[in-house]
């Protein structure tokens, strides 16, 4: 399972990448807007940071205007991947980037039926929000399950990008369903790492180790 991380903030990103865990990493106006600053500067940061995927998103709603900003938005790095709304100009636009070599993350997908249309459309990945539909009464991760299944029977290459992930249990349903990519807010990253008693573990041990020192006052390691 890849881990991606769904934030702009250029600070917490450096310091999960350097523990080696960020595969790539999704961004949306939302997320930008909340770090403020030039968000074209803080775009271009991402993209040189990350080795993996970084998926930068249009803002037109018609085709043309999305051609436009793909193309721009591509030339920050040939790690960007542009992300396109679920729409019918959306997958127009999926279309022709992907056969300019621009690889697509369609975003904003919340049926199986969508899902299909955006892997027929060539996009490298499709994201369902999982949590957004948690939000409004329907089960997220059952939905990454039939868009899983359906893909298996075929021969997309499309890659399954759980999104809008709300705690750390959606990671672990994501990963038995085999999903390819989860994307996460740092924070829900922060959840993974944690137990308390890895916690109690560790100071235990470390007291029994200044106690074994007391009474061997050369001992080192
Ligand atoms: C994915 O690419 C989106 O940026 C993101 O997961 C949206 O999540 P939200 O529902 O927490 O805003």
């Amino acid at each position: 399972m890849k881990i991606f991380l769904d934030t702009a903030n250029v600070e917490t990103i450096r310091m999960y990448n350097e523990m080696g865990l960020v595969d790539g990493i999704t961004t949306n106006p939302s997320l930008l807007s909340k770090e403020g600053g030039d968000p074209q500067k803080v775009m271009e940061t991402i993209v040189d940071m990350i080795k993996g995927d970084v998926s930068l998103e249009v803002v037109s709603t018609e085709y043309e205007g999305m051609l436009e900003e793909g193309r721009r938005l591509r030339k920050f790095g040939d790690n960007v991947v542009v992300k396109c709304p679920m729409t019918p100009d959306g997958l127009r636009a999926c279309k022709t980037l992907t056969a300019e070599g621009i690889p697509v993350n369609v975003t904003l997908v919340f049926s199986s039926n969508q899902a299909i249309l955006a892997a027929k459309s060539g996009a490298k990945y499709l994201s369902p929000f999982i949590g957004r539909l948690d939000d409004i009464g329907q089960d997220g991760i059952s939905l990454v399950k039939e868009i899983h299944d359906i893909l298996r029977n075929y021969d997309f290459k499309t890659q399954i990008l759980v999104a809008s992930i709300r705690h750390p249990i959606h990671v672990v349903q994501a990963g038995k369903i085999g999903a390819d990519v989860v994307t996460m807010p740092p924070a829900i990253l922060g959840k993974m790492l944690k137990h308390k008693l890895t916690d109690i573990g560790l100071k235990n041990f470390l007291a029994d180790w200044e106690k074994l020192k007391k009474e061997n006052p050369r001992i080192r390691i």
